[in-house]
């Protein structure tokens, strides 16, 4: 086939049948889980101000690397969404809503990564945010909120990986501690982790290429203030209570720089190992200050939806939902009755398919074997005039009448009613 003129961007698709439907399936999972706990949906801009993504951290790649930037008409510089917390904490400091304010979100982000597998430049988030209150508990309640809708939708290889980060008063006696621990052994790191760690010492914990040296590093664990240490086990007592099982991975650092106290992971053993994290989130005490708001805390997580499906394919579980049509119209008149009878059946809530442009009988028959439905509403000349039209089963008997019946004949003003029946 010829190449067409233009391809959809690098690292983006086109999501059709039958991957659309289950995406919507799939939110409406979430967006019914989200609710039950107390959660109202937002829905903010795709674009902010660059400077609201800045405060993901300067240090992480999804803002120095792989922000979609550009300068709009107006020389505003502006940027594509790489995720929702920043503009949820953007919207509460311009909104200043009544606390605590429990939000959950559905839509595409932005990130300019190298794209493969299970990792796009436009990807769906669902995700939770809960801002106005420090109590663990309900650091609790969001990791209880992904894990109900990953065990819903049957995927049950997922692990829970929780840490915490500390205060941010914790930081600077752990931060000088790691990084006379790298420079320690500075010849062993890779460049790139040498360059990181002038920037930020947490992010050479998570770097791929100095595993080895990272899994020797002093743990954060063991510089947290009393009330972090205090609040973190207060999160793993209610991850026990609740029998959601984790484990305490005390160098899981997270690709966004605002996190404080709790963070944690999802990742699921069915994807490929670049893109194992299915979702992730934590705390971020001082997002909303550092956005010119006031010192709210907050705490929340993402779930990435097309991982989360791939992750689901691998385990052969949440398949798509059939979304075919169940009936044909076959037309073979010289009047519309073609258009008059599916329009009738769509408004009586049956998916209905029918052939165009005048085809043969034979043609139309053949569309309607092809289209996956199980009855042809078939009207003919002989059918107008006695006022009827004939249903017949494309798979084996009529479903529902005596055995050996694939055919039978129906009055015009009764075939909703008929056909519905049929199809139970
Ligand atoms: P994140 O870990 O950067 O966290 O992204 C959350 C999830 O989005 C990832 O676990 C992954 O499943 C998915 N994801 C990220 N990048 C890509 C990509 N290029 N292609 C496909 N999927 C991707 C956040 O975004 C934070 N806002 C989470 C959070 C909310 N923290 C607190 N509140």
């Amino acid at each position: 086939m010829a190449r067409s003129r233009f391809q959809a961007p690098t690292g983006t698709r086109d999501l059709l049948e039958p991957d659309t439907s289950r995406i919507r399936a799939a939110v409406d999972a979430f967006a019914d889980k989200a609710g039950t706990a107390g959660f109202g949906q937002i829905v903010p801009p795709m674009f902010e101000d660059s400077g609201v993504f800045v405060r993901l951290g300067e240090a992480s790649d999804v803002v120095s690397k792989e922000l979609y930037e550009f300068e709009d008409k107006g020389g505003r510089s502006i940027a594509l969404r790489p995720e929702f917390t920043a503009s949820v904490c953007r919207a509460f400091a311009e909104l200043r809503p009544l606390v605590p304010w429990k939000v959950w979100y559905v839509g595409p982000s932005f990130r300019y990564d190298k794209p493969q597998k299970g990792r796009y430049r436009q990807f769906d988030q669902v995700g939770a945010e809960a801002l106005g209150s420090d109590d663990p508990e309900l650091d609790v309640e969001l990791i209880a909120l992904a894990w109900r809708f990953f065990a819903d939708l049957g995927l049950t290889d997922v692990t829970l990986m929780v840490n915490s980060l500390g205060d941010f008063a914790d930081r600077p006696r752990y931060l000088e501690a790691l990084t006379a621990y790298f420079e320690s052994r500075l010849d062993e790191l890779s460049e790139q982790a040498r360059a990181t760690l002038v920037k930020n010492p947490l992010r050479v914990l998570d770097s791929k290429r100095d595993v080895a040296v990272a899994a020797e590093a002093p743990i954060l664990a063991d510089f947290l203030s009393e009330e972090a240490a205090d609040a973190f086990a207060t999160v793993t007592a209610g991850l026990d209570l609740l029998g959601i099982p984790y484990t305490v991975e005390p160098r899981l650092v997270r690709g966004l720089d605002y996190y404080t106290r709790t963070t944690f992971e999802f990742v699921s053993s069915g994807l490929d190992a670049a893109q194992t994290a299915i979702g992730g989130g934590g705390r971020y005490d001082g997002l909303v200050e550092a956005l010119g708001g006031p010192a709210v805390p907050g705490v929340g997580f993402a779930l990435g939806v097309d991982r989360t499906l791939l992750a689901c394919d691998a385990a052969e579980v949440f398949p798509a939902p059939s979304v075919g049509v169940e009936v044909w119209v076959v037309s073979v008149t010289e009047g519309p009755d073609g258009l008059a009878l599916s329009e009738e059946l769509r408004a009586g809530g049956v998916a209905t398919g029918r052939a165009y442009d005048g085809r043969s009988m034979k043609a139309q028959m053949k569309a309607a074997d092809r289209s996956g439905a199980r009855i042809a509403v078939i009207v003919g000349e002989d059918e107008v005039k006695s006022d009827t039209v004939s249903v017949r089963s494309l798979r084996g008997d009529l479903p529902g009448r005596p055995e050996g019946e694939q055919q039978m004949t129906v009055a015009r003003s009764e075939v909703v009613a008929s056909v519905s029946a049929l199809l139970g």
